[in-house]
């Protein structure tokens, strides 16, 4: 026996979708205008990712150009960015072998579009860092998806901004073999990830930087030269590093570390656990070398013995490390600049921790 007689039941659904539609469509925020979404483009991309919290409170909201939430969805914080003229944007993440099927990829994004409308969000950025095979169904699906995204989110939402992540190089890293040219053409931006670029060592098995200058450098050139415009390419700086328990410290200062296998490499930055800069700061000033500068990879590493004696590196970047990054969306007239991610600097009151913060940011703009 059902638990409503039928008429009841429809009338639940109808009372429970009224409300639903009712929910969507009051604006959370003070000012009924904070809920338009934002039309104009600023000549300077500064793109945030938010990993949830309060801290983006304490981010240099006169950079800020777009965050994207990637924890849970925070009203106060969409109502915030728009006040600053920032745009909202949501996280899109699928399992492509799901969206080869066009009903499939269809529901997808009109769900996402309808979330971002409830949610007063001005796009999405879409983060797949699945293994793709050139050619295969899911690389055509892929691309596909990107085309049909921007075109709803552009249809739905005028104004809005459809962005794509992708890997530091477009030589199939990590297997993520897709259609660069195409994606960048159809979407409005590709925020490069310029960072886990030991995800797959070949050579020794070492701890090294996690985004050396040159290779990064040498891969916006990669990009570049299949020509795509300057203007889509977001770089992404990493706000964090890799600490790796080192098997043995060669007297040179090399770090050998375990073989974890990654995509077809024998070992890979795996090895390591990632940390914040945060966590870094607190870190260098107690260990034993302090902070020590890799001039051919242009980043700043330490050593530190942790409670059981063993001897670990940290590889992370700074100020002085990204200040060379930053340069090159200048010179090269990129589209902007943003980081993995917004919430991982102390946002404490602490006098040292607000300098090393301020200076985080301000290395975004270049030396
Ligand atoms: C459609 O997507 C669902 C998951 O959302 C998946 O289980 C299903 O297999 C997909 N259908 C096709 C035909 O790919
Ligand atoms: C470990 O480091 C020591 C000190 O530099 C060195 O003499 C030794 O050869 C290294 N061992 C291995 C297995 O690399
Ligand atoms: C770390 O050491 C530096 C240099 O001695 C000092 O200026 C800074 O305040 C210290 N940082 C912390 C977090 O203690
Ligand atoms: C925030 O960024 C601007 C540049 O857009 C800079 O002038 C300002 O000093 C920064 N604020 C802080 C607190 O560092």
């Amino acid at each position: 026996m059902p638990p409503f007689p039928p008429k009841m039941s429809w009338f639940l659904v109808f009372v429970v979708s009224l409300i639903a539609v009712c929910r969507a469509s009051v604006c959370p925020c003070e000012r009924a205008e904070l809920c338009q979404q934002i039309h104009g483009e600023r000549d300077f991309e500064v793109f945030v990712f938010d990993v949830g919290g309060k801290t983006w409170k304490s981010y240099n909201w006169s950079m800020v150009t777009t965050v994207a939430m990637f924890g849970k969805y925070d009203a106060e914080l969409m109502c915030y960015a728009h006040s600053k003229g920032a745009r909202v944007v949501l996280k899109g993440d699928v399992h492509l072998s799901y969206i080869v099927d066009q009903d499939n990829r269809t529901a997808w994004i009109m769900e996402k579009v309808n979330l971002a409308k409830s949610q007063f969000m001005d796009g999405i950025n879409i983060d797949i860092e699945q293994a793709v095979e050139d050619g295969s169904p899911e690389y055509l699906a892929l691309t596909d998806l990107v085309k049909e995204t921007t075109e709803a989110f552009h249809r739905e939402i005028p104004g809005s901004q459809v962005s794509f992540d992708v890997a530091w190089s477009p030589k199939c890293i990590d297997k993520r073999c897709y259609d660069y040219v195409t994606i960048a053409e159809f979407c409005d931006l590709l925020f490069v990830m310029s960072y886990d670029e030991q995800s797959q060592i070949m050579g020794d098995c070492i701890a090294m930087a996690n985004a050396p200058l040159s290779q990064t450098l040498d891969a916006y050139n990669q990009y570049l030269n299949l020509n795509i415009e300057p203007k889509k390419l977001v770089m992404g700086v990493p706000w964090y590093g890799y600490d790796y328990p080192c098997l043995n410290l060669s007297q040179e200062g090399i770090c050998s570390i375990a073989e974890v296998p990654f995509r077809g490499a024998p070992c890979s930055d795996a090895a390591g656990r990632q940390k914040p800069y945060s966590w870094i700061m607190k870190q260098v000033n107690s260990s034993m070398s302090g902070r020590l500068w890799d001039s051919k990879q242009h980043a700043p590493y330490f050593n530190y013995k942790d409670q059981k004696g063993k001897i670990h590196q940290v590889w992370y970047d700074d100020p002085q490390s990204i200040g060379p990054k930053a340069d090159l969306v200048k010179s090269k007239g990129l589209r902007g600049i943003g980081m993995w991610n917004g919430n991982i600097l102390d946002y404490s009151e602490d006098p040292v921790a607000r300098q090393q913060t301020a200076m985080m940011w301000n290395a975004l703009l270049g030396c």
